[in-house]
């Protein structure tokens, strides 16, 4: 693991060289987190931000990687801080509904890189964030093991999952199930009700012209 004071990105970094399989860069800051789309990701020190790359995945490794990294980073905040954290389609993770992690998966060729955000303290974040974002830490008497989080995120990325176990446990976790969502598609604002996940955790909503399988964009819990 390469630690470093502040970086413009993590992903970035880790892509700029051909680092081996399994290498994971973490900064305290960044100075230019990006988040999916054209979004910022606001990377004040304090929070967690790394990058893990992974060479030879596999067609359907790499399909289910964001689902996976998403599964990696509720399990670590389960097991290590004894939260409950759900996973709002398709990779944010909330507490008490409010975003505390980003994960941004990219890929150069071969290599694909795994890119998380963990927000610890809520009060570190822009204002205009506070209302619709938090921190794992707040609420928490306790230290948050920083280093710790990453390394156990880390070995799950890079330990072989099933896709049957990935598609299991991201459902498990997933905040939408059940609830009214707005969402774009084909260029038009629509409406429905999530009904879950299908193989490939495209997210499946039941909308008045039939069922629609979403691949990615951002759907609003209504
Ligand atoms: C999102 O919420 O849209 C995704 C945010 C991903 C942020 C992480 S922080 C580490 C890595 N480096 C980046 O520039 N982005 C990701």
């Amino acid at each position: 693991m390469i630690h470093l004071l502040s970086v413009d990105s993590t992903n970035d970094y880790i892509l700029r060289e051909d680092y081996p399989s399994g290498t994971v860069i973490w900064a305290d800051s960044q100075t230019a987190g990006r988040g999916r789309g054209d979004h910022r990701f606001a990377s004040p020190e304090g929070g967690i931000y790394f990058s893990c790359l992974l060479k030879d995945l596999s067609f359907e490794e790499a399909l289910l990687l964001t689902p996976k990294a998403a599964v990696a980073v509720c399990m670590a905040l389960e097991d290590i801080c004894g939260l409950s954290p759900r996973i709002k389609w398709v990779n944010d993770v909330l507490l008490e509904g409010k975003k505390v992690c980003g994960i941004l998966c990219e890929h150069y060729e071969d290599r694909y890189v795994a890119g998380i955000g963990i927000n610890i303290n809520g009060n570190d974040l822009p204002g205009d964030l506070r209302g619709i974002a938090a921190g794992i830490g707040d609420g928490l008497s306790a230290e948050i093991p920083k280093e710790k989080i990453i390394v156990r995120i880390s070995d799950i990325l890079l330990s072989p999952m099933s896709a049957d176990t990935v598609r299991e446990e991201y459902g498990r976790r997933l905040s939408v199930a059940g609830r009214y969502v707005s969402f774009t598609y084909d260029g038009k604002e629509k409406t429905g009700v999530a009904a879950g996940i299908n193989e490939n955790c495209n997210l499946l909503v039941d909308t008045p012209e039939g069922r629609i399988a979403l691949s990615s964009g951002e759907i609003t819990l209504l």
